[in-house]
């Protein structure tokens, strides 16, 4: 697999270069950011300190569903997540303020406060939303006046999809080429598509066994099967991007399906295997595709947990409602 060789570059580097000053404008700063299911999925790195990726992506953001964070200046450093206070040995204590070291001075410390709508480290991208609230939220704070490729960088610095929620409705995350990143960024695609639904099966909020990184990093290292992933995308990604901007449901829903299933053929094919899949999460394809066959289109997708995403679109609401009780019904494109 290619490897960038250029390893020099870190994340410090990319940050200096775009960030302006660092002396915050505010007191307090509150801002959010969509969490977003890939509909072609990033999957691999050409560099991991920089988390550029391999391929390109396309996803959806959630509309309302994401991550709403405040950032205020204080004594010292602190996060609570949807009010409760975190641990500064945490995982995600740590992981935030690794990461907001890249952005403040020593001797500047935050008080964190983040609220997500959706569960957390459950395969609903949970990462990606948070990591680029705290960037929309530094933006604000320092006043920078950041346009959304500068801050889909600098929120990929924290995790590659992240790069993605900067943006409402579809998003395409161009893996760019360059050594440093600078045009590995996500772009809106101009589609506004009311019909379009996705729908969460919340089968397992459970913590997943192997993050995304590790996942990604084991399948690339490992798997044989991940020679064929660059192709699979570079057949999928152009299909998943007309039909998104042609509103085309019957070519988008298979093409997302595949590309999903494709990726975690890769990693089962890895040593040892990532499988993310419950026996709810084969019960929940199965049951689609008896749905499938009896006539409705729906379609699945499913990211680094047991949780399996419904593609489907309006009018077949009430049929999915019915099928799945549980069902939470997303509209990316209501206010
Ligand atoms: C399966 O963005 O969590 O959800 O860049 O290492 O932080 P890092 O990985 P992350 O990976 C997301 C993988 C995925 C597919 C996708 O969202 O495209």
């Amino acid at each position: 697999m290619p490897k960038e060789s250029d390893l020099t570059i870190d994340a410090q580097t990319i940050v200096n270069q775009i960030l302006p000053h660092r002396l915050p404008a505010h007191e307090s700063a509150e801002a959010f950011a969509p969490a977003n299911i890939a509909l072609c999925k990033y999957w691999g790195k050409r560099n991991e300190a920089l988390k550029l990726p391999l391929t390109g992506s396309l996803s959806v953001s959630l509309g309302q569903l994401g991550t709403r964070m405040r950032i205020s200046l204080d004594d010292r450093d602190r996060l609570s997540i949807n009010g409760t206070p975190q641990l500064a040995e945490s995982n995600a204590y740590k992981r935030l303020f690794a990461f907001l070291d890249l952005f403040r001075v020593s001797g500047t410390a935050f008080r964190v406060e983040s609220h997500n709508s959706i569960p957390m480290a459950a395969g609903l991208a949970s990462s990606a939303s948070a990591f680029a609230a705290t960037v929309n939220t530094l933006n604000q704070l320092y006043g920078w006046d950041l346009g959304d490729s500068q801050r889909s960088i600098l929120s990929r610095l924290g995790s590659g999809s992240a790069s993605r929620s900067i943006c409402p409705g579809f998003v395409e995350w161009q893996a760019g080429e360059r050594p440093d990143g600078m045009d590995s960024t996500a772009v809106a695609l101009e589609s506004v598509w009311p019909e379009f639904r996705v729908g969460i099966l919340t089968l397992s909020a459970a913590e997943k066994p192997v993050g995304s990184s590790e996942g990604m990093q084991r399948t690339l290292e490992t798997s044989m099967l991940f020679q064929s992933w660059p192709n699979q995308v570079a057949k999928d990604l152009p299909v998943i991007r007309e039909a998104v901007l042609q509103k085309d449901f019957k070519s988008l829903g298979p093409a997302a399906e595949q590309n999903a299933m494709a990726m975690h053929a890769t990693m089962i094919a890895a040593w040892p295997p990532i499988i993310y899949w419950q026996p709810e999460s084969v019960a929940t394809l199965r049951r689609v595709h008896g749905l499938r066959a009896d006539g409705v289109e729906v379609f699945a997708t499913m990211d680094a947990g047991p949780n399996v995403k419904l593609l489907f679109e309006a009018k077949t609401e009430n049929d999915l409602r019915q099928a799945f009780p549980d069902l939470k019904v997303i509209s990316p494109f209501a206010d």
